[in-house]
Formats: structure tokens, sequence, C-alpha cells
């Protein structure tokens, strides 16, 4: 029975097929920020090379195959005749054609492509003498590390123009893929073994990345940004990142700001990366935080997030779901799931948990968060600065810096266990623990190096960089303050 197309489906079918045709190819404009076919380097180049030798080669198999088609119907439609048509079996020379046809035709694609595969990966390797970054993928955000820089970061690679740059991928829980179309084909992320690539910039610019396989409900906002700079500028940004930020004025919004983010986000959020030694504490701190959060992945109080150093100077935040600006990043504290749905961070923060962030609170981190910018050359090492801890009187001032130096983040100071040991009564506990050694000494070694009397049942999360970060005057306040407690 004929089809019979009634006359308002024709009517309204036609325009709508157009459009959607329209639509799909609109996809392959170039001068789109995921465009594969805005090539803006060497490596996407040679890659888009081989899509066009593909698409040509299906072209011809597609219109040889259409005019055969065509041109078989009609030499052979059916004319007025009775009966069946004459039958046949077999065609030896017919078979022999379309079997060596395709083979032909798959080796002109394979062997470029082979080719380019292995060659892409021996450029990889060979581009770790100009650059080596390593991605770490997170369900849903990502590590950025400089290898042999000591500068770490997130969602965001920073690379100078005109340089094959190997990136080092891994994976901290699922698979993931990193693609930047307009750098390179995608790679995966692939837990317990390391992938690379090589890209390579030719302009200055930003260019848009995501997370191309499927990995989880945030999945779809894993985005990122490679920005490419002058090779100058590049330095400056990798010198910048060496550079600890301005501590806020005393008394500021943003030293009120720093104190609550030393209290309650620290201990998963490093802020102030800007030296070799807590560059590599910050690597082995992260992989820590994600032990303890595959332990006990409903209820864990700690997981490997975003290092924050530095973040006023990022385009985005969140993974590259908002602009970062001092508004998106209240909207983000207030409630990161309502800006990234699925996100860990109000599942598992205790502030959230617990009497949360009023808006002047919130806005004051916003605040301390803004300074995080690399400060003038010759700035007196990173830490986590006092705060404008009045001087005189020890206990006043230890008391302060308990919070301003992130203490209570993860410590009551009751005898009540948080993610740390309680330390109620930490006094009466030290001269118990080690007999002979005064519990000053004990308090003040425990302090400076967390590893030494670590109590069993906790997570060995405690930042080993106090020594550094604490004058001697600060140390004696905390251990005054915290020999008060009981
Ligand atoms: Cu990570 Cu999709």
């Amino acid at each position: 029975m004929p089809i019979r197309i009634s006359n308002r489906v024709r009517r309204f079918a036609l325009p709508f097929l157009f459009i959607l045709v329209l639509a799909a190819l609109s996809g392959c404009t170039p001068h789109h920020n995921q465009s594969t076919f805005g090539a803006a380097g060497p490596i996407a180049e040679r890659q888009k090379d081989i899509f066009v030798l593909i698409f040509w080669v299906a072209m011809a198999v597609f219109v040889v195959v259409e005019a055969a088609i065509i041109a078989i119907t009609l030499a052979y439609r059916r004319r007025h005749v009775e009966g069946l048509p004459e039958q046949m079996h077999g065609n030896n020379r017919l078979e022999v054609a379309w079997t060596i046809a395709p083979a032909v035709v798959l080796a002109i694609i394979a062997i470029p492509t082979v080719n380019l595969i292995f060659s892409l990966d021996r450029e990889a390797t060979a581009a770790a003498s100009n650059l080596e970054v390593v991605v770490t993928g997170h369900q849903w955000w990502w590590e950025v590390e400089y290898t042999g820089e000591d500068v770490v970061t997130a969602n965001e690679v920073h690379i100078p123009v005109g340089t094959a740059v190997r990136i080092v991928l891994h994976s901290e829980d699922v698979i993931h893929s990193f693609w930047v179309p307009k750098l390179a084909g995608k790679v995966d992320l692939i837990p317990t073994r390391a992938n690379q690539l090589v890209v390579e910039a030719t302009e200055p610019g930003v260019y848009f990345g995501q997370c191309a396989e499927f990995c989880g409900e945030a999945h779809a906002l894993m985005r990122f940004k490679v920005v490419a700079h002058e090779k100058d500028d590049f330095a400056v940004w990798l010198d910048g990142m060496r550079r600890p930020a301005l501590p806020p004025a005393p008394g500021s919004p943003a030293a009120a700001g720093q104190a609550i983010f030393a209290g309650n986000c620290s201990m998963c959020h490093s802020s102030q990366t800007t030296n070799p030694e807590l560059a590599r504490s910050e690597r082995d701190t992260q992989g820590v935080r994600q032990e303890q959060f595959l332990k006990d992945l409903e209820d864990s109080a700690i997981i490997a997030a975003p290092n924050l150093t530095h973040l006023a100077t990022r385009l985005t935040l969140g993974a590259g779901v908002r602009d970062l600006n001092e508004g998106t990043l209240a909207a983000w504290i207030r409630d990161p799931n309502d800006l990234k749905p699925g996100n860990r961070m109000k599942k598992l923060a205790n502030v959230y948990r617990t009497q949360g962030l009023n808006d002047d609170q919130i806005n004051q981190v916003v605040a301390y968060l803004m300074t995080l910018k690399p400060g003038p050359a010759g700035q007196a090492p990173a830490g986590q600065p006092a705060g404008g801890a009045p001087a005189g009187d020890p206990v006043a001032r230890g008391k302060q810096l308990f919070t301003s130096a992130g203490c209570s983040g993860c410590h009551a100071t009751t005898p009540d266990n948080i993610v740390g040991p309680g330390l109620g009564g930490v006094e009466t506990r030290a001269a118990t623990r080690k007999p002979g050694m005064s519990s000053d000494d004990y308090i003040r070694e425990s302090i400076v190096n967390p590893a030494a009397f670590l109590v069993e049942g906790f997570p060995p999360v405690m930042p080993a960089n106090f020594a550094q970060t604490l004058s001697a005057d600060d140390l004696n306040a905390l251990i005054a303050y915290l020999k008060t407690l009981n």
C-alpha cells in the first residue's frame, strides 16, 4: 500500500526537519568553544587531518554504494513481465571484490591512524623534558600538579604557547576522560594506571575542556580550562603560584573569613600551597584524605578536595560551572548543590551538618578567598598566619590560634573525638602516654610532627608543616592554651 503523507504533516515536518539538520550541522562550526574543527595547535591539527581523511574515504564509499544502488535499481527494476526474475546463486568475482575493497578502505584509514597514535605517544614521552603536568581526576574536579615545579592547582591547566606539554593522567576514583577539543583528542584517566597525552597551543587563549566519560552525577559539570600564555607570561604565572598571598589586614572581614576558613574548610581544602614543602605535603595529604573518604563513603568528614591556592586568580569555580566572582562564590558556599548537584561538599563538610554559616560569615569567607592571589615578591613564606592574635596573654593568643591555625577544624576542645582526638584533658594524657617526657614537649612534638605519636584509630591527615607556619611564640601560646582544656 502506498504511504500517504497528509498535507498538514508535509507543511510542518519538512521545515522541522530542515531546522533539525541545520541545528545539527551548526555543531560543526570551528568557532564553537568545544569544536574539534577549530584546531588550535599542531596536535589537534594532525588529529583533524585524520578525521578529514576518514571523512573523504567514507564519502567516496557512500557515493559509490549509493550510485550502485540507484543504478542497479533503475537497470533491473521490474518491467512488464510475468513470473519470477531469473534466480542466481554465488558470484566469485563479486564476492572477492567486496571482500578486498573494504580491506583496502580500512588499510587507508588504519595506517595513518595507528601511525599517529604511536607517534603522539612518543611525543608525549619526549614532551616531559619541556613541561609535565600531572592531572588527577576526582568526582567531579581536576587536580593539577606541575612536576618538578612544586606547584599545585585545580581545574585550570596553564601552559606556555608553542610548547608540547606532556599531560600525565591518573584517577583517584572512577574512569574520567580528559578532553580539550581544540588542543587534542580525549584520553581516559583510569584508576591504578597512568595514561599520557601531549597538547600544544599555537596562540595564547583560554581553551575549554571537559570530562568526556560518564563518571557519576556531576559528570556534565566536570569541566576545566586550559590557559595558554606567551612563554614569558607563563613564567610569571608559575612564579606567582610560588608567592604567598598577602595576609588579610587584622580586623578586616577577610581576616575573620580566614579564621572561619581555617576552622571549617581547611581540613579538605588547602589554600596556601606556595612552597615546595607545602606542595609535597599536599600531594600526600590529598591521598590520605581520599583514603579516609573511601573507608566511609556515607559519613566521612574528609575527602580530597580542590586546592584553593590563589583561587581569586581563577576564571571559574566548581570545576567550570560558573565564572568566579564574589557573587558566585557566595552562592557556592551557601549551597554548593544549587550550582552543582551531586558534589559532596555539602554532604560531607561538618559545617553544613551543624549550624551552617550565616550571610555575614559567608561574606567574610568570600572576602578571604578573594585575597588568595600572588602577593608581592619577597613576601614571608606562606603559612596560616595567626590573624591578629592578641599579644601578651599566651592562653588568649593560643585560643585564637587554635581556630586561626585550623586546629578547631578537626579537634574539639572537649574530650570528644571528631576527625582528630578531642583535646580536653590532653595534659593529663600526655603524662601517661610518654612517661619521662614533659607534657609541653609531648604536645609540641604532636603539633610539629603529627606522625610521632599518632593515636591509633585516627587518620594521618594532620598537616606536617606547623613548624614552618607557626613561630616559636605561637607554639608556646598554643601549648599554654591546650593545657587549660579539660
Ligand atoms: Cu569525570 Cu565524567
